[in-house]
């Protein structure tokens, strides 16, 4: 599903057009397929010297079957795999016909400001061959960990790098860096497949960090959520139905949550997904409670709660009345904030490996005009993420949020055409995200594997001008 003017540029008239008056060209992002591989297409890996990381993705690429080529040393290649690498080990005499879908390039081993030319020195001579929908990726370490300033200075150099190649990359292509901390190398995994799928396909320009985490027995990557219990607000409709869509294929059995006005549409979707429905208003004094009861009596537990119920009562600060300032903040702020509560009151509701995700907005990070209400509530859901993250982590849990920008769904095509086309295009992609997108991203950082992701702020907004 595209919108009308994506379709009417990828049709020859309509693109002929767009590019002679210079307008935005848009193509149909690739999305996941059951059954598709993990990237379509050849990866190309290679290393700065000293990097860290080479092995351990090259380790995720051989496991995935992914086609690879490399520039990497010995090590690494053997970590490869015979099989992996039998189409030829990439050099600078590759032949100009040869493109790629993906492109890693470990930058770990980048310690002063002249390494950084180690970056132009992998991407120059490739970045123009990576595919439609193409994945560039850039594994980096974590600056406050490094010993010397230079080395500090060049790993957050890296951020400007990735940012600036994510609005070069033309056709669907992303960009992303993966900040690994030292020691949890093997953390890389979850991460690095997520990105280099088309399920992140309208995430690019994000900083995502690895950190520690607890280790992870076999993962079933079709079902990675089989036999877990999933809670998710606002599950009704819009990206609260994808996202219960997206968790239930993956396996969990979802309890979809809403008010008790939309119960015949809740008790739609989760017949579909083969979930349970629960009809609360979260603002309710009584709800948190009565959410854990319901959890700990029908499943004795809940593995991965999702924080997506939220409401827009947009006005500007001046023509605000109380009751529009409060209501954003009560749904969109406090009442996780108290179901969080009362699930870490209960010894064991949320246990080890739990997974909290919140979704945040693009305003509360860029701001947005008529919005002071409802950008508050969703900057506070992200230090509540950042805050909470030591908390869940002494759990051996994690907590994170992801921030949509604009989403396709029905509150978006209520907008007046001005804004909404803005919204549309001003960001690298140039098209809006759809629901799913969303979902996806919420469902890799629910995973099991996921564990060494925890304070982590995605956003998925094809890298929206807009914000940071
Ligand atoms: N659509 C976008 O472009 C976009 C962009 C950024 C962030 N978001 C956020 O994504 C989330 C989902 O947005 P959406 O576009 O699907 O909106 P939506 O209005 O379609 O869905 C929100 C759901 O939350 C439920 N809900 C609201 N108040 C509730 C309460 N007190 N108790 C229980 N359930 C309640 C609603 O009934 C509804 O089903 C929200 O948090 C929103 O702020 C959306």
């Amino acid at each position: 599903m595209t919108d009308a003017y994506t379709q009417l540029v990828n049709n020859p008239v309509g693109g002929f057009v767009a590019r002679n008056l210079g307008l935005p060209q848009p193509v149909e992002l690739e999305r996941w397929r059951r059954g598709a591989p993990l990237i379509d297409g050849r990866v190309l890996i290679g290393a700065a010297p000293g990097g860290r990381c080479g092995t351990a993705a090259a380790v995720v690429l051989a496991e995935a079957g992914a086609e690879v080529d490399s520039r990497l040393g010995d090590e690494i290649r053997e970590a490869l795999g015979d099989a992996s690498i039998d189409a030829g080990i990439w050099n600078d005499e590759a032949p100009a016909a040869q493109h790629w879908q993906g492109l890693v390039f470990d930058a770990t081993g980048i310690a002063s400001s002249s390494d950084l030319r180690e970056l132009w020195r992998f991407f120059h001579p490739t970045i123009r061959r990576l595919g439609p929908s193409g994945r560039l990726i850039v594994l980096g370490g974590e600056p406050a960990e490094c010993s010397e300033p230079a080395a500090a200075t060049a790993q957050r150099a890296l951020e400007g790098f990735v940012r600036s190649a994510g609005k070069e990359l033309r056709r669907g292509a992303t960009a992303q860096l993966i900040r690994v901390a030292d020691g949890h190398e093997s953390r890389l995994g979850s991460s690095l497949r997520f990105f280099l799928s088309p399920r992140s396909a309208y995430v690019s320009g994000q900083v995502a960090r690895v950190g520690a985490g607890v280790a992870v027995t076999e993962v079933d990557r079709d079902h990675p959520l089989r036999g877990r219990v999933a809670l998710v607000t606002g599950a009704s409709r819009g990206i609260g139905e994808a996202i219960a869509e997206v968790l239930a294929r993956d396996g969990a059995h979802v309890v979809g949550l809403d008010v008790p006005a939309l119960r015949a549409d809740l008790e739609a979707v989760v017949a579909r997904i083969g979930g349970s429905a629960v009809a609360a208003d979260i603002t309710d004094a009584g709800a948190p409670r009565a959410i854990c009861e319901h959890l700990a009596d029908e499943h004795g537990r809940v593995d991965v709660v999702v924080h997506n119920a939220g409401v827009t009562r947009d006005k500007t600060l001046g023509g605000m009345d109380e009751e529009r300032w409060e209501l954003p903040i009560a749904i969109n702020l406090t009442a996780e904030e108290r179901i969080n509560d009362e699930l870490l009151a209960r010894d064991g509701l949320l246990g080890a490996g739990g997974r909290i995700v919140c979704v945040s907005s693009m305003s509360g990070i860029a701001g947005n005009a008529g919005q002071t209400n409802y950008a508050t509530s969703k900057a506070g859901v992200i230090g509540m993420v950042e805050s909470m993250a030591p908390v869940l982590a002494a759990r051996d849990a994690t907590i994170n949020a992801v921030a949509p920008g604009f989403i396709e769904t029905a509150m978006t095509a209520a907008m007046p055409i001005g804004p909404r086309e803005a919204g549309r295009r001003m960001n690298s992609l140039s098209q809006g995200g759809l629901p799913v997108d969303v979902a996806e991203t919420i469902a890799w950082l629910a995973a099991p594997d996921s564990t060494g992701l925890n304070g982590n702020v995605i956003r998925v907004c094809g890298q929206s001008l807009i914000g940071a």
